[in-house]
């Protein structure tokens, strides 16, 4: 894969789109990209498809979008978010740009027994692809983080769902334990998917920074009052 650095700090959401088609040469790099994406979770059964509609709430239309099912299995969110964001990196490269998708659904069946479970809409951007890292609209290193590693800047870019930025990184002597934010139940439904898909971005944004890169749940691991511990990158 072509070294998706660049991206991290410059994305947008994009969520104007031409209707030109996309070709099928570039549909075939788009395959391809999907057949090698690195899982976070490589146990975690998942499966994309490119699809040409979906149902969504929003007004939102683009020419495609990737539909992504998973097993359910330990992790499988973070899973989804650590590899749909690779697509939306990679998209960047091609000159294409994406928007997460939390609550659209497909229209048709999937090739899959796998359950749905999230989407991403591409295609050619109808409004700039890019931006300056100083138009981020992000919280601050200090509202999300303790300690300092080179590699949190890429994290705290990191795209979530409706901009709500929902972790924590607490680093020490070059290890990152990673959290997300406990809810209150009754927002719990959503918030512990999306909060979790998030986590998974931003895991795949710190993949990008670093050199080397290993994520595990330790048995031992620092608590942190209101928020959940989701693993350790190493
Ligand atoms: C899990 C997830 C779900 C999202 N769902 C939607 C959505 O349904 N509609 C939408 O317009 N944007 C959606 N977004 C995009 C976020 O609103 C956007 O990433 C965030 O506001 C930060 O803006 P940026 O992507 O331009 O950096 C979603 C993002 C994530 C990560």
């Amino acid at each position: 894969m072509n070294n998706l650095n660049e991206y991290i700090y410059k994305r947008k959401s994009i969520r104007k789109y031409k209707i030109d088609p996309i070709s099928i040469e570039i549909l075939i790099q788009i395959k391809a990209q999907i057949d090698a994406l690195k899982p976070l979770y490589p146990s975690i059964k998942t499966h994309f498809e490119i699809a040409d509609d979906v149902k969504n709430p929003m007004s939102l239309k683009a020419p495609l979008y990737l539909i992504v099912s998973s097993e359910k299995s330990e992790g499988y969110f973070e899973n989804v978010g650590f590899m749909l964001e690779q697509m939306s990196l990679y998209l960047n490269s091609l000159g294409l740009g994406s928007c997460w998708l939390g609550m659209a659904k497909p229209t048709q069946n999937q090739k899959t027994e796998l359950p749905f479970v999230i989407s991403m809409a591409f295609g050619y951007p109808s409004e700039e692809l890019f931006r300056n890292v100083s138009d981020f609209k992000r919280k601050s290193l200090s509202e999300i983080s303790e300690g300092a590693d080179s590699r949190l800047e890429a994290a705290r870019l990191a795209p979530s769902g409706m901009n709500s930025q929902n972790w924590f990184f607490l680093c020490t002597n070059g290890i990152i334990h990673v959290y997300r934010k406990k809810v209150n139940p009754l927002k719990a439904v959503i918030f512990d998917k999306m909060n979790s898909i998030d986590t998974g971005i931003a895991l795949y944004h710190l993949f990008v920074a670093s050199e080397s890169f290993s994520f595990e749940k330790l048995n031992s691991f620092p608590e942190r009052k209101g928020y959940i511990y989701m693993g350790t990158v190493k």
